[in-house]
């Protein structure tokens, strides 16, 4: 029997945060990102919200959330006992939020009525996802916390709020995207309707999101990468992602590399590793080539999966994106030498279990090797 769970209403376009309207009369803990106080972005977002609402803010957030700021936000999260949690900003603001609900109602033993999550950028899909990454930088790790009832009850998808994304943002939080989509595709639990979600992803990003980099202020294309977003999150939601995130999450608490760039270092290796070792996942990555036009239709899959690889290689180009640690700026000595805890650590990853196919330590290490320089 397969699953697929879609809890989370979804509103989109540049009148959605009019939802917010409907909140009356409630305690309102507000998580959000540290770029908004004082912008007008978040006036705007406070605009929305009826005055017989109570409203704290929690802006303290920082990115690849470490446990010390949850831990700060429960604090205030617990004496206040909100009744709605809303998470704006990037994926990191709105796993903090996640994660301070996580604890704070543990600890309070209420639930709270609702929580809505407002992305500011297209990228991690936290905004329907029940996953929360926390980091623990003393230790170099990253936690990813899984539970369902973490799935957001609203997303608000305003493309105008992704505009102000600085364009390195744009371009990472993007990549992310389309690893989202290529994991979930060839991951263990994935199916049909996970399937058209990812292979759209595909599509979509592989077109629009070199133009949200160029020209951010196309408010057409910054919908569709966003609403792809969130479908791209839909769908490892449901379906698994795979290797690519187990070792950018590695990346990410060893050398800081933002998650969507850490990620998009190691996609060509992972998608050509998987589509040497699985006939199924080739099958698939050529197939989504195919349908995003990528690849002609009656060329073969090795050489479909190629072009779709070159094409991750152009678009990394093309948005300035260094692919390697070394020009990340990296000592490529230092990174050599933690091969060995960077691999361990990968098995452990809670996406570990979704890839296509079971790596030997030998193959996760050259994975990782191939990203060093
Ligand atoms: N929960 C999930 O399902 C899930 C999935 C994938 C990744 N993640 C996690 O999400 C985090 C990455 O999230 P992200 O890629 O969205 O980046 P991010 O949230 O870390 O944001 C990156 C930077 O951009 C700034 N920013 C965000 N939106 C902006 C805007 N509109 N204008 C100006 N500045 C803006 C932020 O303040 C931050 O400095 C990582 O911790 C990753 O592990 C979570
Ligand atoms: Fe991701």
């Amino acid at each position: 029997m397969e699953k697929f769970s879609l809890a989370t209403d979804i509103y989109s376009g540049n009148d959605s945060l009019e939802r917010l309207h409907l909140l009356k009369g409630e305690t309102i803990f507000l998580v959000c990102d540290a770029f908004l106080p004082d912008t007008p972005t978040l006036k705007r977002i406070l605009a929305q919200i009826d005055d017989s609402n109570e409203v704290k803010i929690y802006a303290d957030v920082k990115p690849d959330p470490p446990l010390a700021n949850i831990i700060a936000g429960v604090k205030q999260f617990v004496p206040m006992k909100p009744t709605v949690v809303i998470g704006i900003g990037g994926g990191s603001a709105i796993d903090t939020a996640k994660g301070i609900r996580f604890f704070g109602e543990k600890l309070r033993r209420q639930d709270i009525k609702k929580f809505i999550a407002i992305p500011t950028t297209s990228g991690t899909g936290s905004e329907v996802t029940q996953h929360c990454v926390l980091s623990d930088p003393e230790n170099h790790k990253k936690y990813p916390i899984m539970e369902d009832f973490l799935r957001p009850d609203e997303a608000l998808l305003d493309p105008r709020l992704v505009m102000t994304a600085p364009k390195s943002v744009t371009a990472y939080s993007g990549l992310d995207v389309l690893t989202h989509s290529l994991e979930s595709l060839v991951a263990v639990d994935s199916n049909m309707i996970t399937e058209g979600l990812s292979e759209k992803g595909v599509d979509v990003i592989t077109h629009d999101l070199v133009t949200c980099y160029k020209h951010g202020e196309d408010e057409a294309a910054r919908k569709r990468v966003h609403e792809i977003s969130c479908a791209a999150g839909i769908a490892f939601s449901n379906a698994g992602l795979g290797i690519c995130h187990s070792i950018a999450h590695q990346l990410g608490a060893n050398f800081h590399v933002p998650h969507g760039l850490a990620n998009a270092m190691l996609l060509p290796y992972v998608v050509a590793y998987n589509a040497e070792h699985d006939k199924t996942a080739c099958a698939k990555y050529a197939q989504a080539a195919r349908k995003a036009g990528l690849a002609a239709s009656g060329m073969g899959d090795r050489v479909a999966v190629h072009r779709l690889i070159n094409c991750i290689k152009q678009m990394m180009l093309q948005m300035d994106c260094p692919r390697t640690l070394q020009a990340f700026g990296v000592d490529a000595k230092d990174a050599l030498a933690k091969t060995d805890v960077i691999v361990a650590n990968a098995k452990q990853d809670a996406t570990f279990p979704g890839n296509p196919v079971v790596p030997t330590d030998e193959d996760l290490a050259q994975i990782y090797q191939r990203v060093i320089k």
